[in-house]
């Protein structure tokens, strides 16, 4: 007994041993910077791979449902609620004392197949989102304290609305085109009727680099909040290649003037890609690294900027997987090994 005992506490010892000393909890640096660091985390993993959970919770104090709050996972017939894998996510994050981020709730992709495949009038889009946001924030009143509520409404020129008749080569927002830019604004207020203390943002990308688009995106927000919509932050997606860094200082004039509209941020869906660059590997992913820094001191310069989530956090599930690994985009290896990424993320946190 004493022998199998003193065997499991040295296996113990080495494990823990080599993970704190190399690997210190993200969580924890985080939670002494007094901001949230969270991850998209995907179902099947999370239920069916012990390593995936473990890293999961020793470094994240956040999580957000990759695809399973998405209205086509939520919704398969018009009279039916499939929360099953989402309640499994919130349960996790529950157990191990994570908060979660839900979303998004009006979204031109990922629409339920019924609505998609029916021509609905004004007042039928109307009734389905009112009671598809409602059903679903009201399901997780109390356990989702973020909301993403309004995804990529703004047409990627920048120049109007998604949706709106410019251009063809951009996906339209069936929720524009059937209910008009108040849908908007209308669902701020739904979400916030179904659970008050829930903090909701409009969350979108490329607003790290472009001008027309981060202008758009301002004037959206700025609008709501003059009109009085309950909407508390915006999200910056950022989903960024390794190859074209961007500018920071753009993102600090961004940053800057939504908190001064009284907004929070959260940097929702950070990635850096490297497949686009010629440096060989082990440079790449320093550069890569560079550019988690980067971000993560922005962050940590603005009060607002009270979240920083990364879109997957191992290399295994990434959206943008391939095989051969080539975009390699997160802070962890395939195999959860942390990579530079993860070490610039964890040097930025426990600096003074
Ligand atoms: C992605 C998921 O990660 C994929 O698994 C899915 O196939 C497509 O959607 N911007 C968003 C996220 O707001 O919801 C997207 O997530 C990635 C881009």
């Amino acid at each position: 007994m004493i022998n199998k005992l003193l065997i499991i506490s040295i296996v113990l010892a080495f494990s823990m041993g080599t993970r704190s000393q190399d690997t210190p909890s993200l969580r924890d640096l985080a939670e002494e910077r007094g901001i949230l660091i969270g991850t998209a985390v995907e179902y099947d993993p999370l239920d069916s791979d012990a390593t995936y959970a473990s890293v999961l919770a020793q470094h994240y104090n956040m999580v957000i449902p990759a695809n399973e709050m998405k209205m086509r996972a939520l919704r398969p017939t018009p009279d039916e609620f499939t929360f099953g894998r989402a309640d499994g996510i919130v349960a996790f994050a529950q157990e191990n004392d994570m908060q979660v981020r839900g979303g998004p709730l009006a979204w031109h992709q990922a629409v339920a197949y019924w609505i998609r495949h029916r021509n609905l009038s004004r007042d039928e889009a109307m009734l389905a989102l009112e009671e598809h946001i409602k059903a679903v924030v009201g399901h997780y009143k109390g356990q989702v304290f973020a909301w993403d509520v309004v995804n990529e409404a703004v047409h990627d020129s920048g120049m109007a609305l998604r949706g709106t008749d410019i251009s063809l080569y951009d996906s339209d927002s069936l929720w524009l085109t059937t209910i008009g830019p108040e849908y908007i604004a209308l669902a701020f207020q739904w979400a916030h009727e179904a659970d008050p203390d829930a903090l909701l943002f409009y969350n979108d990308y490329n607003t790290e680099k472009s001008r027309t688009k981060a202008n758009a995106v301002y004037n959206l927000v700025a609008s709501l909040v003059e009109q009085g919509v309950p909407i508390h932050g915006v999200g910056f997606q950022m989903h960024i290649n390794a190859s074209e860094p961007p500018d920071y200082n753009f993102i600090r004039s961004e940053f800057a003037r939504i908190s001064d509209l009284g907004l929070q941020i959260h940097i929702t869906e950070l990635d850096v890609r490297i497949s686009d660059m010629d440096t060989p590997r082990s440079e790449s992913l320093q550069r890569q690294a560079d550019v988690y820094r980067e971000i993560t001191n922005i962050c940590l310069e603005f009060d607002s900027c009270t979240a920083l989530i990364t879109w997957g956090f191992t290399d295994r599930h990434s959206w943008l997987n391939t095989p051969a690994d080539e975009n390699a985009p997160l802070p962890f290896d395939m195999n959860y090994q942390p990579k530079p990424a993860f070490f610039a993320l964890s040097d930025v946190l426990s600096a003074n």
